[in-house]
């Protein structure tokens, strides 16, 4: 029996389709949830050593309670761990701790974890089930739903991975607590950036202070993730595209900002700030809208101009993304707040100017 407080989201996919649960304290109640998706087994717990030490013990405890027999298994922390050689030696791990093809994954941290454990259970056995537990704002709301799994080459982010949806997400935001305050504000520009392409009243809520009820906000993302997943599970046509919003330009200023420069969510708010000047110049935002969405960014301690930029260095790591190389560029805008298409109106010399103009 679910207490009532807890939120839950559907992800429908057919024989792939799970919940999403979300309550402050469900860390704790994690294994009686999972049996009702998984069998009890023989259970990995990946995570990494600084989230370990907040939640490894609870959830492990809840995992026995509920039948499961878990086994920890430790990746490196961050983005180290979305790498080959860290798939090997956890993948042995596995298999020394006597998992098989009827065990389970459980993915613990933010979304760096979750994208390597998620691809672990990929791999392991051809394919285990798993369950994602997020810790980070930014995989409560993105990075934990939608079945996206993957690792990094030298040659860029994410190119190798699968998708492997999960049996469920249990989402705890109490374990936000932990969080750098940095991290946190960071991921807040993925919420503006779910209320631009999707929801006029999330954005409101976000741009008018400090978000005090996670859990409804982090319920409100999941829907949206949801429902952009079910319709391009695959990401065969325009719709997960959506998502992007902000993306394009953003992860561009991100590798612009080198090593010890912009988190992700800042970088985002950058391509946010960018692409609303594009939404203005060629898609009707009005000029009003426009500045709700950078004040929005700005309340929340996000940079919306970035003095120092290189225009160049930006626009030829642009150039570079393998989604440019097609031919033409595709942005997604914003017509008003709460709605987003992709748009192929901007040309080059538009782009340019918009990001440009983030230097003042
Ligand atoms: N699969 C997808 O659809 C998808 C979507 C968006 C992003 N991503 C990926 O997500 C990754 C970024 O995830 P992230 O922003 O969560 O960063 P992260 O996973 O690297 O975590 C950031 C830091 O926070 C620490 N941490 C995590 N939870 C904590 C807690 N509760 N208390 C204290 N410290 C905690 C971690 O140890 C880490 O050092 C990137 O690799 C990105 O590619 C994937
Ligand atoms: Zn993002």
């Amino acid at each position: 029996m679910l207490h009532h407080s807890v939120q839950r989201v559907d992800v429908e996919l057919g024989p792939r389709s799970y919940p999403i649960l979300i309550a402050d304290g469900l860390l704790r109640q994690a294994g009686r949830l999972a049996a009702e998706k998984i069998v009890p087994c023989q259970a990995a717990v990946v995570t990494s050593q600084p989230i370990a030490r907040h939640y490894l013990d609870p959830l492990v405890a809840s995992l026995r309670d509920a039948g499961f027999d878990p086994h920890p298994v430790l990746v490196p922390d961050g983005e180290a761990a979305k790498s080959f050689a860290a798939l090997e030696p956890a993948l042995s791990d596995m298999a020394r701790a006597g998992l098989d093809r009827r065990s389970a994954v459980f993915a613990l941290g933010g979304g760096a974890v979750g994208d390597a454990a998620g691809l672990l259970a990929a791999l392991f056995m051809r394919g285990v089930p798993y369950a994602q537990i997020p810790t980070t704002l930014l995989a409560m709301v993105d990075s934990s739903v939608g079945g996206k799994t993957a690792v990094n080459l030298p040659q860029g982010k994410n190119l190798v991975g699968a998708f492997h949806q999960p049996a469920l997400v249990i989402i705890d935001p109490s374990t936000l607590a932990t969080l750098d305050d940095r991290e946190l504000r960071a991921s807040v520009a993925e919420i503006i950036k779910y209320g631009i392409i999707s929801d006029a009243a999330l954005f409101d809520q976000v741009a008018t202070g400090r978000p005090s009820e996670w859990a409804a906000i982090i319920r409100r993302c999941c829907e949206i993730k949801a429902r952009v997943v079910e319709q391009d599970e695959f990401e065969r046509k325009d719709i997960r595209a959506l998502l992007n919003f902000g993306h394009t330009i953003g992860h561009a200023v991100e590798a612009a900002g080198g090593y010890g420069g912009w988190l992700h969510g800042e970088a985002v708010a950058l391509g946010m700030v960018a692409a609303a000047r594009l939404s203005q110049r060629h898609a009707n935002l009005s000029a009003d809208e426009e500045s709700r969405i950078l004040a929005a960014i700005a309340r929340h301690g996000l940079p919306v101009r970035w003095p120092e930029l290189d225009e160049a260095k930006v626009w030829e790591i642009m150039r570079r993304d393998k989604k440019f190389r097609a031919g033409r560029m595709r942005f997604v805008l914003s017509d008003h707040i709460g709605h987003a298409f992709v748009s192929e109106n901007p040309q080059e010399q538009d782009v340019r100017d918009a990001i440009a103009a983030l230097r003042h």
